[in-house]
């Protein structure tokens, strides 16, 4: 079938299975062209499809020669329908992985439940015996609970009071005032349960229990800071109440892992245009600013950049891992820098839907929105007609 993006606010919904492999592939090259990384040689990647998990997936793999396992939710393809980026990002690590001689398995399921970590389980008892490192990078909107059996789904909402802020819808440019009302105590809980450590914990308590991790193993999960403008929606809001539970969580998972000396961190990333993020009011306007800025200072990243360097230069350098004052990994730092981060807030109070094409990198943010589905590479020849219906090879 002819392969086109189907934009629905901010999802699309069809995803190019040659895109996703030249995107896939892209990552590939770079981690490759920066050379060996002496690291982890077993990695689980929990949210392992899009985004960072893809990312570090891919740096396990080509970085560290690492054998993987990916673990996602995703939608496989049907006849006349393409299936999920992930799924297709999976498909062409897999193919990628397999032809350079390495281990690559992937579970699709839903990561919070018991049936898919005992999967994850027995498959790593037959395959690999001991991992020596978990990234755990899920983004989810709802989480059934494996013991209740409730459905929790988070918000991203103040807390306290109603936000009033600018935002941009990316695929027309216009700058627009949102307002968000304030959350209330159940709000921050079911988000909390969705995307605060609960789950990270579990996986790491069933791994510890079966005797999975390999001495010194050690555990990562991904959080984000961000500037004083998305404080109220995102640090301060009902996502950053998780945060805050996945961060607390990594001292508690570090604590249980004692006996084997493992170690569980939380890296702060760098705000990048994800599924994940696109989703959050305030935030695209904020990244088309940044992006703008840390291209013209030579810093910009995406998340294969981002978790190159957190391998090379933060988990893997020879030398203790730097941790800030709540002792988490920075990988944030060029974001979060003072020049950068006065220079957009000078741009936010400037910002208007006339000027925003020039002040910001809406191009940058598109192109990165299109190409997470797998359009808008030049390699791929888009009006070629392509077979949706490719399959995870070990799936
Ligand atoms: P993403 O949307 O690209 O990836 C999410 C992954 O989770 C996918 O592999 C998806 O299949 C998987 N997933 C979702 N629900 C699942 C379920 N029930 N079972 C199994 N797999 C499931 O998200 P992104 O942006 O890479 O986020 C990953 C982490 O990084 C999150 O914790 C996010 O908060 C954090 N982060 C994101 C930043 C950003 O700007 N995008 C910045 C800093 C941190």
């Amino acid at each position: 079938m002819i392969i086109e993006p189907r934009m629905r606010g901010f999802i699309c919904l069809t995803a190019h299975p040659k895109g996703c492999e030249q995107s896939v592939k892209n990552q590939i090259e770079y981690v490759k062209s920066k050379g060996k990384i002496e690291g982890a040689k077993k990695v689980l990647v929990i949210g392992s499809s899009t985004g960072f998990g893809l990312a570090s997936r891919i740096t396990s793999a080509f970085g560290c020669d690492a054998a993987t396992i990916g673990v996602f939710f995703e939608k496989p393809p049907q006849e006349g329908k393409t299936a999920s980026p992930g799924w297709y990002n999976s498909a062409a690590f897999e193919q990628e992985a397999t032809k350079a001689g390495l281990y690559a398995k992937s579970i699709n399921g839903d990561a919070f439940s018991n049936e898919v970590k005992q999967q994850t389980l027995d498959l790593i008892k037959a395959d690999l015996g001991k991992i020596d490192l978990v990234i755990y990078s899920l983004a989810s909107p709802v989480r059934m609970h494996p013991e209740t059996g409730v459905l929790h789904r988070s918000t991203l909402k103040p807390i306290g009071a109603t936000f009033t802020n600018k935002t941009v819808d990316f695929h027309t440019g216009k700058v627009s005032q949102v307002t968000i009302e304030p959350a209330n105590q159940e709000d921050i809980d079911n988000t909390v349960v969705v995307m605060g450590g609960e789950d990270w914990a579990m996986w790491m308590e069933a791994l510890k229990k079966e005797n999975l991790l390999a001495d010194n193993a050690m555990t990562l999960a991904y959080s984000y800071i961000g500037p004083a403008v998305t404080e109220p929606v995102y640090r301060k809001g009902t996502i950053g109440r998780a945060k805050d539970h996945l961060e607390a969580t990594a001292f508690s998972i570090t604590d249980s892992l004692k006996e084997i000396g493992g170690k569980a961190y939380v890296s702060v990333n760098k705000a990048l245009v994800t599924q994940a993020s696109s989703a959050i009011p305030v935030i695209p306007l904020y990244i088309s600013l940044l992006y703008k800025i840390m291209k013209a200072e030579g810093i910009h990243e995406g998340c294969i950049e981002q978790m190159q360097r957190l391998y090379s230069e933060r988990l893997y350098n020879d030398s203790e891992i730097p941790l800030d004052d709540k002792g988490r990994i920075r990988i944030d730092d060029w974001e979060m820098r003072a020049d950068v981060q006065e220079k957009i807030a000078k741009l936010w109070e400037e910002s208007t839907t006339e000027n925003l094409i020039e002040l910001g990198d809406l191009e940058g943010y598109k192109q990165d929105f299109l190409n997470l589905f797998g359009f808008g590479f030049k390699e791929v020849d888009y009006l070629t007609d392509t077979n949706e219906m490719i399959g995870v090879p070990s799936i």
